[in-house]
């Protein structure tokens, strides 16, 4: 129960990690906040869950600061903002459509400003508080058709790494984590889709496997608590070694 008594916000924990992240914070005995874009999607999670929703869109500033204003008038605090919301437009640089490059940095990049400005100015009001930002491989290593991806997460990076600067002092901590390959609805998508296979992924991970959402579970859990009360501005990888080997990138079978 190291979350006993706080206030967790997750956002876009409506499935996938950001709902494995929600479940666990629970169980850890968090006050768990779930903020969705869908709305069905998130009131389903809350109920199974326990938790609370307020509908909120990452990539629209307005609806950020109505979020965090409600949070904290029927909740009083935020102890740990969780950004999580994430989407993913694949294409060719060439053909990307405009809408899907800002699709990608306005959920992801600025709308984790969003969210690290207004829940930002709750932490230092309270003088504790702790993010972690959910990035991802493509925010180190660069893959071809993911122009808005991989930009919006090497953002997140960096963001993450001002952000600890900026709160050290305020003793609120901020960091990241990297992860590889985990199967979601998000990689399902790019699957049926024909651009890469099971398969494939597998052979080109070390650990010869797809991450579990509870991989990338316990790296944010560690990252939020007590344990790690002096990390902050780190992107951790939770990548099975896909970020260690690059060698003979695609997929060598030859050692
Ligand atoms: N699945 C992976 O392999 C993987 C790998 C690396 C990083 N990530 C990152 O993990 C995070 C979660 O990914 P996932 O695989 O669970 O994806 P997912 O598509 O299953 O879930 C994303 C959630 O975000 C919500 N969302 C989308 N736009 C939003 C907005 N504007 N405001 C609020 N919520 C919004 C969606 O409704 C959905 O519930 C993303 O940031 C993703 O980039 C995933």
């Amino acid at each position: 129960m190291r979350f006993e008594n706080k206030v967790a916000v997750i956002t876009g924990a409506g499935r996938g990690i950001g709902y494995a992240l929600a479940e666990r914070f629970a169980s850890e005995g968090a006050t768990v906040v779930i903020a969705e874009i869908n709305a069905e999607l998130g009131m389903a999670a809350a109920e199974r869950l326990g938790a609370h929703f307020v509908r909120t869109d990452v990539s629209d500033h307005e609806s950020v600061r109505r979020a965090v204003e409600a949070i904290v008038s029927r909740r009083g605090r935020i102890d740990v903002w969780i950004n999580n919301a994430g989407v993913a437009h694949k294409a060719p640089a060439v053909e990307l459509e405009v809408a899907g490059w800002e699709a990608d940095i306005g959920v992801m990049l600025s709308g984790t400003f969003y969210c690290a400005k207004y829940a930002g100015q709750v932490m230092i009001a309270q003088g504790s508080g702790c993010m972690v930002n959910v990035s991802s491989v493509n925010g180190l290593f660069a893959q071809k058709a993911r122009a808005g991806y991989c930009s919006a997460k090497a953002g997140i990076n960096m963001l993450t790494k001002v952000l600890a600067s900026e709160w050290g002092e305020h003793g609120i901590r901020v960091n990241a984590v990297a992860p590889g390959v985990v199967m979601t609805d998000l990689v399902q998508q790019g699957i049926d889709q024909g651009i890469v296979t099971e398969e494939q992924y597998r052979g080109r991970i070390p650990m010869g496997h797809l991450g579990d959402l509870d991989d990338v579970v316990e790296a944010v859990l560690f990252l939020a608590s007590d344990e790690a009360s002096f990390v902050t501005g780190e992107v951790m990888r939770v990548d099975g070694g896909w970020t260690a080997y690059h060698l003979f990138y695609p997929f060598d079978q030859a050692f």
